[in-house]
């Protein structure tokens, strides 16, 4: 039933959606600092304080402020906990690397299959032509990659009357996700020797952080990150890196858990999530903890018009967003001009 639900979802809104849906402008949702005022309390209750007391309250007042902001500036969430920044990333390297092995089989699971037309669409939504070059982040065990790259090559052979061989980069922080990817693209045959090495575009295995990418300026035409922004410990410095390695013209797309808003699917969804998830990771894979984290990441992941404002901020032109799902995941796209 579940699956259906979100089948006709898709549907939907793949009919509706022949538009784009602009994000519209929102302010950013700053929260005021939980700021001590106990020395003020003590001064209203004594005696009435001379200006220099006042001024001196007030100083410390501000540094408690202060030192309170920085803190928050140094901690991450790691789902619904707040860790330091520091520790973010060994953390999720710990989930991921708990969860490879189990990934694909628990991703059919989770999503009912879903998450295979999710990747479809985003594919079939992106940029092509022959020659390019690809690089998708965070990109585990090739699900992404691997679709990009049977497109690519398509693109290629029909060409533009020039030999035109593309490039396609799965890149991951953990070596983990992309052991299991590259068993997974030479059973698939698309690794040598399965393809013609002259012609064919090539698939490449890199280890990098999304927030510190190991490729030069402007030198890919089309960056993607599917279920993986959310898990990077800087989202803004993940972006810029993004948009640092595009060229100009270049296009940035994020396939990501999103928020849904409208009942009954909220409701449904949020039962589904956090009820039926962390049981199937216990009892599939053993590891209860990595999926309550799962589910817990896309809690605390952005909002679709809070993403594009990050965007935006991060220098990317042309920001809209879909949502897919009733907004179970959305898409963003941006372009660096
Ligand atoms: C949910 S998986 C998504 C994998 C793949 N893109 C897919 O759609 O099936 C998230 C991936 O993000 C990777 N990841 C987490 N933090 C990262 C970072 N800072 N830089 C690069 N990859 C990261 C993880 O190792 C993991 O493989």
């Amino acid at each position: 039933m579940m699956r259906a639900l979100l089948k006709r979802g898709l549907q939907r809104h793949q009919q509706q959606h022949q538009h784009h849906q602009r994000c519209s402008f929102v302010l950013l949702d700053r929260t005021t600092s939980a700021s001590s005022f106990s020395l003020t309390s003590s001064f209203t209750s004594s005696s009435t304080p001379t200006s220099n007391e006042e001024k001196s309250a007030s100083l410390d007042n501000d540094e408690e402020k202060k030192s309170s902001e920085k803190e928050k500036e140094d901690q991450a969430s790691f789902g619904y906990t707040s860790v330091p920044k520091t520790k973010k990333e060994s953390l999720v390297r710990d989930v991921f690397e708990s969860v490879a092995p189990s990934y694909d089989v628990m991703n059919d699971l989770m999503s009912v299959g879903m998450h295979r037309l999710w990747k479809d669409y985003f594919v079939h939504k992106l940029a092509s032509f022959p020659g390019m070059t690809h690089l998708d982040v965070a990109g585990g065990t090739g699900d992404v990659s691997f679709r990009v790259l049977k497109k690519l090559r398509k693109v290629d052979r029909e060409g533009n009357g020039k030999e035109a061989k593309s490039r396609v980069i799965v890149s991951d922080i953990n070596p983990a996700m992309l052991k299991v990817g590259e068993e997974r693209a030479a059973t698939k045959g698309l690794k040598n020797p399965g393809f013609d090495t002259k012609t064919d575009a090539e698939l490449e295995f890199v280890e990098a952080n999304a927030e510190k990418l190991p490729f030069e300026d402007e030198s890919i035409d089309q960056y993607t990150i599917a279920f993986g922004l959310r898990n990077v410990t800087n989202i803004d410095i993940a972006l810029r890196e993004a948009r640092r390695v595009l060229k100009k013209g270049g296009r940035i797309s994020i396939l990501e858990f999103s928020h849904v808003e409208e009942e009954p699917l909220k409701s449904l969804y949020n039962f589904y999530s956090f009820a039926a998830i962390p049981t199937m990771g216990q009892i599939v894979a053993n590891d209860r903890k990595s999926y309550q984290y799962l589910v817990e990441s896309i809690r605390k992941f952005p909002k679709q018009e809070r993403l594009c404002d990050i965007m935006r901020e991060e220098g990317f032109s042309s920001v809209d967003f879909e949502n897919i799902t009733g907004g179970i995941v959305a898409i963003h796209n941006g372009y660096k001009l």
